[in-house]
């Protein structure tokens, strides 16, 4: 089945150009950050709507690091978050003692990633750093502090370059704003 994205997108929010320039900038930052560290550094990403940052952020580090991935879900199918956060797939590494580094698609009420961090604290990470391509900070209800941003949005459901609506859209290389009748109906 072909989808025409035309008739779920009302607009291109960031385009695919803007997406891989923020994410060199990025990229720049977080290795100089790193620089001096010692210790390699272990990429957490959170599945699964990350998974296209992460990879192209991923090819800009210069730094020693492994890559791992969590899923954790709080909304179902729905656009609002329930709040209710629990691990869907865990680590495979123990991250005592290790320096992490967790990449999300965007943080919205901030419940999936403070969850994330009071866990990854509890476990004994040496460091935790935080990473997000995408913000809504006028949706917070839990005080999160991203490290490094890729863009500020406005509250609108936005999918794409791994953002989906119940799984949907995730494929497209742009972020695009969702038409309301789509989750509306
Ligand atoms: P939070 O726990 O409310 O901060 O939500 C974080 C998670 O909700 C993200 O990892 C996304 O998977 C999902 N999410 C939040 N806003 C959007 C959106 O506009 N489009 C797609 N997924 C979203
Ligand atoms: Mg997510």
């Amino acid at each position: 089945m072909n989808t025409n994205f035309n008739d779920v997108i009302s607009k291109v929010l960031i385009d695919e150009d803007s997406i891989q320039k923020k994410i060199k900038q990025i990229a720049t930052n977080i290795n100089q950050f790193y620089e001096d560290e010692p210790q390699d550094v272990l990429l957490v990403g959170i599945l699964r709507g990350s998974i296209m940052f992460m990879s192209d952020l991923a090819k800009y580090l210069k730094i020693d690091c492994k890559l791992d991935f969590m899923d954790v879900s709080s909304y179902g199918d729905s656009t609002e978050s329930s709040g209710n956060v629990k691990i869907v797939k865990d680590l495979d590494t123990d991250v005592k003692d290790l320096n992490v580094l967790i990449i999300e698609d965007i943080i919205d009420s901030g419940n999936t990633l403070y969850f994330l961090v009071d866990t990854l604290k509890q476990r004994g990470a040496k460091s935790i750093k935080i990473v997000t391509l995408l913000d809504k900070p006028e949706r917070r209800e839990k005080d999160v502090q991203p490290d490094w941003t890729g863009f500020k949005i406005p509250d609108e459901f936005v999918v794409g370059y791994g953002l989906d609506y119940a799984q949907h859209y995730r494929n497209l290389p742009y972020i695009g704003v969702l038409k309301r009748e789509v989750y509306e109906k």
